[in-house]
């Protein structure tokens, strides 16, 4: 067995287990709310969302996702879907999180089987992804310290010092089709990424076009952008 197929199997049973207690924010219960089902059985993009267990993680529509993990309510449609295909295919593993195994183990362990058969059919990562994009993105997260609004002005001019509107847009709102929104992202989530970018951590997709801008970026850097980025309101720009 591969190092990587015992992680799948072992957050596969983490999972399973997870969905089965229903952590917090994970509406378990929710299928059997005539509420929740109604509305789910409208869109057929919401049904798998629940049924594929994308739940369990990324929270109710898209947000509050549990942890560090990202929201993925209003993001980009064909990013969202090459992103699930490269979690899938291990193509965008991350650096260890802190029970040391990669970031996106447990969402693959969730939709490949320990033998490495996908759970989830190409067809229905799109249902879930045209539905996602439709989603209102989350409100920022309130952080329990506030964060010091001379660190979101520094990192702000950061933003437009190190061209990342190029590519996101103004204040991460407005990105090229098939590029990330990153505005109102989890502060947490934000910096891991940057990190793993600029790290070759994360060479996925078109993460290299990134790396020129990133790479100059300390981690003091990151740490003003990401306080910048998850203080955007995305429901207030749209
Ligand atoms: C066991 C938890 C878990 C489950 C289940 C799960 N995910 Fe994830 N997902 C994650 C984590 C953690 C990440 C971030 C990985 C990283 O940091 O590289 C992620 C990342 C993503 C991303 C990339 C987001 C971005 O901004 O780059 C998308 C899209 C996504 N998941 C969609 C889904 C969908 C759709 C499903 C259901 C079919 C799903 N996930 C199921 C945990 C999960
Ligand atoms: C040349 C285009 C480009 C520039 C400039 C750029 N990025 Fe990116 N960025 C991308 C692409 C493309 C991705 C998604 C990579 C992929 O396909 O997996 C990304 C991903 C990200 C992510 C992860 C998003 C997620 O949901 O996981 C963050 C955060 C980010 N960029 C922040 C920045 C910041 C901050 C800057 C400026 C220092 C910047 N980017 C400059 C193209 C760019």
């Amino acid at each position: 067995m591969t190092p990587m197929t015992k992680t799948a199997l072992l957050f596969g049973a983490c999972l399973t287990a997870a969905v089965a207690v229903a952590p917090a924010g994970a509406p378990a219960g929710g299928l059997a709310d005539p509420g929740v089902q109604v509305a789910a059985n409208r869109d057929p993009g919401k049904r798998l969302y629940l049924r594929k267990t994308c739940i369990a993680c990324h929270g109710k529509d898209g947000k509050g996702a549990m942890l560090a993990y990202p929201n993925l309510a209003g993001q980009d449609e064909k990013y969202i879907v090459e992103q699930v295909k490269d979690i899938m295919d291990a193509k965008r593993t991350g650096s260890p999180d802190e029970t040391g195994n990669p970031r996106s183990a447990g969402m693959r362990g969730a939709l490949v089987t320990a033998d490495g058969q996908p759970r989830i059919t190409d067809d229905e990562i799109k249902q879930i992804a045209a539905w996602l994009a439709k989603m209102e993105p989350a409100p920022p997260a309130k952080p329990e310290t506030p964060v010091d609004p001379q660190r979101v002005a520094a990192g702000e001019k950061l933003y437009t010092k190190f061209k990342c509107r190029t590519c996101h847009g103004k204040d991460g709102t407005k990105p090229l089709k098939g590029y990330p929104y990153i505005a109102g992202q989890k502060t947490e989530y934000l910096i891991a990424q940057m990190t793993d970018i600029r790290d070759k951590k994360r060479t996925n997709g078109k993460a290299k076009t990134m790396y020129p801008m990133i790479k100059k970026a300390k981690d003091d850097d990151i740490a003003l952008l990401a306080d910048f980025l998850a203080s955007i309101d995305r429901t207030a720009k749209n």
